[in-house]
């Protein structure tokens, strides 16, 4: 393995999590049958032989049935401890951590609950184990912009508890356009902006999510390099790309992780960072996916690793003060 003690001791931030995506089998078991919420799968072996993905619709449909588990306070901070815990293992000084709000709500769930056990397990990690932890509030881009706005109603009281939005799901068929007036929203609240673009979606969309949605991040992006004059701007602008190799590994957006265009992303100058995306689904935490990329993609180099994690903190959403302290 190259460069594993180097990797695993850089401090880093993780800007790219869904943390409905770090639920492992074993606590979607025993969520379950804590809240007695019955499963189309008979045992944690079973659950696990499922996860084999063709495509990002085909991890969705599993990733949505394992959050149905999920129902009072205690269980969306049980898994946000269980996700801050393991990142800090990993060196993870700092994250800024997706939910999926309609996800839960549609099936009953109170945002309340949602927001209040992911807050109070993010205070009580830094707090117990000096980690730092925000919250990013996604938009399910597969439901319609009025849902984006009745979402964002409710969202209203807890905006203090929330850095920004994002948008994700089903990418292919709906454009970042959709989501315009109800971004523009978010923009003049204070939120910050970013969104999933050019993860299975063609290069217009990474265009979109910019233009339109003026998003600071953009979650995926490795399409862009199907678009030199896109390449070009992501890199003059200094827009992040929150990459996700596992990810798109096992979701088949690469044939290979040898195929993966993290190298071609940092040789053109673009501000690339590695995350996990929804690492109980996709084989790693953070520090699997710098091992197995830099594993399998031997052109990377210790300095590529040095700037990965100096992207990352340059890319985040924290103050100042913090990033250089980090640093
Ligand atoms: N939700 C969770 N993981 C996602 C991904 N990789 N792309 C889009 N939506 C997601
Ligand atoms: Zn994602």
């Amino acid at each position: 393995e190259r460069l594993p003690a180097l990797l695993a001791a850089l401090p880093k931030a993780e800007l790219h999590i869904h943390i409905e995506g770090s639920l492992e089998p074993e606590m979607i078991f025993a969520l379950a049958r804590r809240n007695g919420v019955a499963l189309p799968y008979a045992s944690v072996q079973e659950l696990h032989r499922a996860y084999a993905f063709t495509d990002l619709q085909s991890f969705l449909d599993i990733y949505y049935a394992g959050a149905s588990v999920l129902l009072h306070e205690q269980d969306f901070y049980d898994m946000t401890r269980a996700y801050l815990a393991r990142a800090a293992m990993d060196n993870v000084v700092h994250a800024e951590i997706f939910f999926d709000p309609q996800t839960h709500t549609a099936r009953g769930v109170a945002l309340e609950t949602v927001v209040d056990g992911l807050h109070r397990a993010c205070a009580d990690a830094r707090a117990e184990q000096g980690i730092s932890a925000s919250l990013i509030l996604c938009f399910l881009r597969h439901l319609s912009e009025d849902d984006a706005f009745a979402t964002l109603e409710q969202a209203m009281p807890f905006l203090d508890r929330i850095i920004g939005v994002g948008l994700d799901s089903s990418e292919l068929g709906h454009p970042p356009e959709k989501f315009a007036r109800v971004f523009a929203r978010c923009r003049q609240l204070g939120l910050h902006v970013v969104a999933h673009a050019g993860e299975e979606g063609p290069p217009a969309y990474i265009w979109g999510a910019l233009d339109v949605l003026k998003a600071e991040r953009i979650d995926h992006g490795v399409q862009a390099v199907r678009d030199p004059a896109l390449m070009r701007r992501l890199a003059n602008e200094r827009i992040p790309l929150t990459v996700c190799p596992l990810s798109n590994q096992k979701l088949c957006v690469f044939p290979d992780l040898s195929r993966h265009s993290l190298k071609q992303l940092l040789d053109a100058g673009l501000v690339a960072t590695v995350n996990s995306d929804d690492p109980a689904y996709f084989g790693g935490y953070i520090n699997d996916n710098f091992s197995q990329t830099f594993a399998a993609l031997p052109a990377l180099t210790a300095q590529d690793a040095w700037q990965l994690a100096s992207n990352s903190f340059e890319a985040s959403f924290a103050a100042e003060s913090d990033k250089r302290a980090w640093q």
